[in-house]
């Protein structure tokens, strides 16, 4: 397990569309392992593969909603798709490969996806708020999108403080 650098907005590979993944062996467990450790030490809410320079269709996001006194969850999603979207959030979005940059982008309140987990079995899985915010801030970077093209207004600097948005 190591701790991978996260690439920035500027490096063109942000700007890639990632492959699907085919092989479900030990290679694809120690990335997600390492992706993991990077998430953890981030202290973000979501993590696609492009960002620590892997172009697989991946990402990790932490499910937040969760009992008061129950562990965060952390998915890990291979080759998710989005199947389902119902309502709409309006809120500060931020990105890891944008540091320090916060934007109010509008999502569906609930989004269903389904992927794969790192044995190949398909799973559903369907989360709200933050959770369904970042399931589709991860499903553009698989695309090469960064979330800045969905802004509808950054956030100044003395806005960030008291109305901070989780980073994916
Ligand atoms: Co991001």
């Amino acid at each position: 397990m190591a701790i991978r650098k996260i690439i920035h907005e500027g490096d063109e590979i942000l700007g890639k569309k990632s492959k699907k993944v085919t092989e479900f062996n030990d290679r694809l467990h120690s990335l997600l392992d390492d992706m993991a450790d990077t998430l953890e030490e981030s202290g973000g809410v979501g993590l696609a593969a492009v960002q620590i320079s892997v172009l697989r269709r991946i990402f990790l996001v932490l499910e937040t909603n969760v009992d008061e006194d129950e562990p965060e969850i952390l998915l890990e999603c291979i080759n998710p798709e989005i199947i389902e979207v119902e309502g709409e959030q309006v809120g500060p979005e931020g990105c890891l490969s944008v540091p320090g940059k916060f934007g109010i982008v509008t999502r569906p309140e609930k989004v269903k996806i389904r992927a794969q987990d790192r044995d190949g079995d398909y799973f559903e899985y369907e989360g709200f708020g933050l959770t369904a915010r970042a399931f589709c801030h991860e499903s553009e970077h698989l695309e090469g999108k960064l979330f800045l093209e969905k802004v509808e207004r950054m956030l100044d600097p003395d806005e960030i403080s008291s109305e901070e948005g989780e980073e994916d």
